[in-house]
């Protein structure tokens, strides 16, 4: 069976490619060893895809090399995927922060794409086993450059495009087959690692906090010089919450994270101002006017355990108190895993790749594509329109 493209991977970036390519009248197949399409668009954004943020720039993503991404997102940007939605009459709502929700079902999203494919001409083979790529040798005038044996059958193709994602969720198929795939045609791949999973910890100070498990508190984070400001939230192993979630992208092993549980505030001038104010209180007592009361009192059992009124408190005791409320400085054993990660940050080094076509530099015709290159977005949409422009940005020239 010979196509012009063969297409591994029928995920966001796999069906933006198709669509591109069968409107330009190539003969397109994409095969998947999942038998359910779109499955990870499917429990995207809580069931209902965070499918792109109004503010998408190369600065909410990370990769060896940061300017890879902007030739593809300049191109496809998140106005053009709003008008496929709106095209498609499926309402949607910004949450927060630029960040785009369809209204009632990612299922909405997933029928977009596989309609624009059948529209486009594109074939679907689902629940198709990959065994073996290889690159035929090339002849002149001859067209086939790849065969791919798969329990459908024997595919043979001009172009060949991985969209294959990234590891995050082995139980709905997440492989690794795009990163083996690179090695075996001899591109390099940044190493893998969970990303947007937040963190555990096995210090048994930070492990007490363990038992505030689902209280949020709104914070900054900083991880690497990278300030989220939103929510975090305390697990039975962790943190999770938005801004743990951020934070966990530019975090490597062994690295501090800085927590400040009162941005808004000049916490140490707040003190003062209650003493200054006649207030007797506790500290801890003060501290739960500011921050959820449970996180308080065990934020100052730890770390200011004093139960003077406040006349009687020291203001270098104040103060070193209140720097650590503003800079929390904890080393994460790890992030959470594949398990509950949101993306892999690392995958195909750019170095081997066009950012104009994301074509092979070293094997003509090969392309990769979305999550399985070295391009990791933040939370909020932006990982889908990385999948969206890197197709689109292939799928003018598969
Ligand atoms: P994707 O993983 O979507 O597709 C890859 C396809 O390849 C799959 O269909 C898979 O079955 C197939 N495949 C894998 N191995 C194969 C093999 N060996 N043979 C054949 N087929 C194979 N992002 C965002 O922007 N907004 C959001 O709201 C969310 N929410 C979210 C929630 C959760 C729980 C997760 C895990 C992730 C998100 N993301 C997200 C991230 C986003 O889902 C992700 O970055 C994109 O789906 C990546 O699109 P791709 O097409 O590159 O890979």
């Amino acid at each position: 069976m010979h196509y012009d493209v063969v297409i591994i991977g029928a995920g966001g970036a796999g069906m933006m490619c198709a669509i591109q390519a069968g409107r330009r009248g190539k003969k397109v197949i994409l095969l998947d060893h999942s038998s359910k399409l779109g499955s990870k668009i499917l429990i995207s954004g809580g069931g209902r895809c965070n499918f792109t943020n109004l503010g998408a720039s190369p600065l909410q993503y990370v990769s060896k090399n940061p300017h890879f991404c902007k030739s593809a997102l300049s191109r496809f940007t998140p106005e053009d995927f709003i008008q496929m939605v709106q095209e498609h009459s499926i309402p949607f709502h910004e949450k927060k922060l630029g960040q785009l929700f369809c209204d009632h079902s990612a299922q909405n999203i997933v029928n977009l794409l596989k309609d624009e494919c059948h529209k486009a001409g594109a074939e679907f083979q689902l629940a198709c086993k990959i065994s073996a790529v290889n690159a035929l040798s090339s002849v002149p005038g001859e067209e086939d450059k790849f065969s791919v044996e798969t329990s459908a059958g024997h595919f043979t193709c001009s172009s060949l495009v991985i969209a294959t994602g990234g590891l995050s969720i082995p139980k709905i198929g997440a492989s690794p087959f795009g990163y083996e795939l690179a090695a075996q045609f001899g591109l390099k791949i940044v190493p893998t690692v969970p990303a947007l999973d937040g963190f555990k910890f096995k210090d048994a100070e930070v492990q007490s906090f363990n038992k505030l498990a689902g209280i949020s508190v709104d914070c900054s984070i900083t991880s690497n010089e990278v300030t989220f400001r939103e929510n975090i939230l305390f697990t039975h192993t962790g943190l999770s919450g938005p801004a743990a979630l951020q934070a966990s992208l530019h975090w490597s092993a062994g690295d501090p994270i800085q927590i400040d549980l009162l941005p808004d505030l000049d916490c140490f001038g707040w003190f003062m101002g209650k003493k200054q104010q006649g207030s007797r209180a506790l500290v801890k007592n003060l501290l739960c006017e500011l921050l959820p009361s449970r996180f308080a009192e065990h934020f100052c059992d730890l770390y200011f355990p004093s139960q003077l009124p406040l006349p009687q408190v020291s203001e270098k005791a104040l103060l070193s108190f209140c720097q650590k409320l503003k800079a929390w400085t904890l080393t994460p054993s790890g992030t959470v895993g594949y398990s509950k990660a949101e993306v892999t940050r690392g995958g195909v080094d750019t170095d081997e790749l066009s950012s104009k076509t994301l074509e092979s530099k070293k094997i003509p015709g090969l392309f990769f594509i979305g999550e399985v290159v070295d391009v990791t977005g933040w939370l909020g949409g932006y990982n889908f329109q990385w999948a969206w422009a890197s197709g689109w940005a292939a799928g003018q020239v598969v």
